[in-house]
């Protein structure tokens, strides 16, 4: 199977630099190359747990699927869709709300954040937070695995959530897989580079500093008004000046090649004027950007061409997930009444669990052993004088694990993995 790769963006503001630096640029990139299946949406479920105004989660939503239209991305090679197009998403989500313990979400940094920061206002922890912000992770569980992506590029902030999306998925298959495994274990793609750009003052790029240079908004003069204010040292024209740790040089690094970031260099180095510097950094992003400007702005006056290449993702996309949840439905027990020995599927279910042996031999004594769900002997135990002391035994084993083998009165007949993961099974029953 190919690897999928899936990402998604929350629409709640506009594009920058950054974005396209770090994140739109490689995904485009990372699309065309052979064996690879993108998956790319925008995440207005995720919008809305941040944002109460429509118009302005109307309006990004737009804008984000232009912005990554007009950056080459080929919507019939990949697949690209609107969340909240996709019914399937949110049925999925209650399925896995369901199966995920509330105490591993209390962990979440997103919640843990808004808690502190209440606390810290002298306000209730909760006071702030609605279900949909506690969940959100639960959402974004359902967004990967609804289409099974193994790797899931995104910033260091989201690597969490990926964590937690391999554990709702081994628990769901776990709990009702019965030896399949309905999810993959998804890994996070962090990408060095998406750290990197620097914002007009250096920090990070970022709307929550205001630092940042607008990819196509407010068009060409928007870039250059932007560029004007990036701050540098006080060097007169004609000074030598250091590039290395300007935010000027880092910006242009992202667009040049290797030529032209030592041409760059040696001409600052040379007492280039940071205006004239400026000036080059305009034309560089621009010829960039500038072609893709003139397709955004296309897209932006035609929204029935997007909206037609939106319903033909969701399309696409609901191909997948329906069959695939379908399944899921039926796993957990959503099935028509008329569905075939639905009793005697149960059972099989059952018989597809690890279990304990316990029973008397022919000498008088007692023991126990652990079968695995396929029926091969895992441990044998030691012969016992009382039933109780077996019972005893296997008591512990479920309720403490691998943890308690190294003390159990026991042979082991599998290997340490095999043995683990059967008895990993009995303790989140
Ligand atoms: N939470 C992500 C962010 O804020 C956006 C997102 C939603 C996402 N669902 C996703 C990213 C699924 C990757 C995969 O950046």
């Amino acid at each position: 199977m190919a690897q999928r790769v899936l990402t998604g963006i929350t629409t709640t503001g506009t594009l920058h630099l950054g974005n396209y630096v770090g994140a739109i640029r490689p995904a485009v990139a990372a699309s065309k190359a052979a064996g690879v299946e993108s998956f790319f949406f925008m995440a207005d479920f995720h919008a809305l747990i941040k944002c109460d105004d429509p118009a302005r989660i109307a309006h990004s939503s737009r804008t984000i699927a232009a912005t990554w239209l007009a950056a080459g991305l080929d919507p019939e090679r990949v697949t690209f869709y609107r969340q909240s197009d996709i019914p399937e998403i949110p049925e999925l989500c209650w399925l896995l709300t369901c199966v995920t313990a509330k105490g591993q979400m209390n962990r979440a940094h997103a919640y843990k954040a808004a808690v502190d920061a209440a606390t810290a206002a002298g306000e209730e922890p909760d006071a702030h937070v609605s279900m949909g912000l506690f969940s959100y992770p639960v959402l974004m569980a359902a967004d990967i695995l609804m289409f099974n992506a193994h790797k899931v590029p995104v910033g260091k902030d989201q690597v969490q959530h990926i964590e937690m999306t391999r554990d709702i998925a081994q628990r769901f298959n776990h709990l009702f897989g019965a030896g399949r495994e309905f999810f993959v274990l998804p890994e996070a793609v962090v990408d060095a580079e998406m750290e990197l750009l620097p914002g007009l003052d250096g920090r990070k790029m970022s709307k929550s500093y205001d630092n940042v240079i607008p990819l196509f908004e407010g068009g060409a003069q928007a870039l250059k008004d932007a560029v004007a204010r990036i701050v540098t040292d006080s060097r007169l024209p004609g000074e030598p000046k250091e590039p290395e740790g300007q935010a000027l040089v880092q910006i242009y690094d992202a667009f040049a090649t290797p030529e032209q970031r030592a041409a760059f260099r040696a001409a600052l180095r040379g007492g280039l004027a940071w205006g004239e510097a400026k000036q080059q950094l305009v034309a560089l992003i621009d010829s960039h950007i500038g072609p893709m400007r003139a397709r955004y702005a296309e897209l932006m006056a035609h929204p029935e061409q997007l909206e037609a290449i939106l319903q033909a993702g969701a399309a696409k996309a609901r191909a997948l997930a329906a069959p695939l949840l379908q399944q899921l439905r039926a796993a957990v027990g959503l099935r028509p009444y008329t569905a075939a020995a639905s009793h005697t599927a149960a059972k099989a279910e059952k018989a597809a669990q690890p279990v304990f042996k316990q029973y008397r031999e022919a000498d008088g004594k007692f023991y126990f052993k652990l079968l695995s769900a396929g029926g091969e002997l895992l441990l044998q135990s030691q012969a016992f004088e009382q039933g109780r002391d077996a019972g005893q035994w296997v008591a512990r084993l479920k309720r403490e694990g691998a943890a308690a083998l190294a003390e159990a009165p026991v042979q082991r007949e599998a290997d340490e993995a095999a043995i683990s993961a059967a008895l990993a099974a009995f303790q989140d029953d």
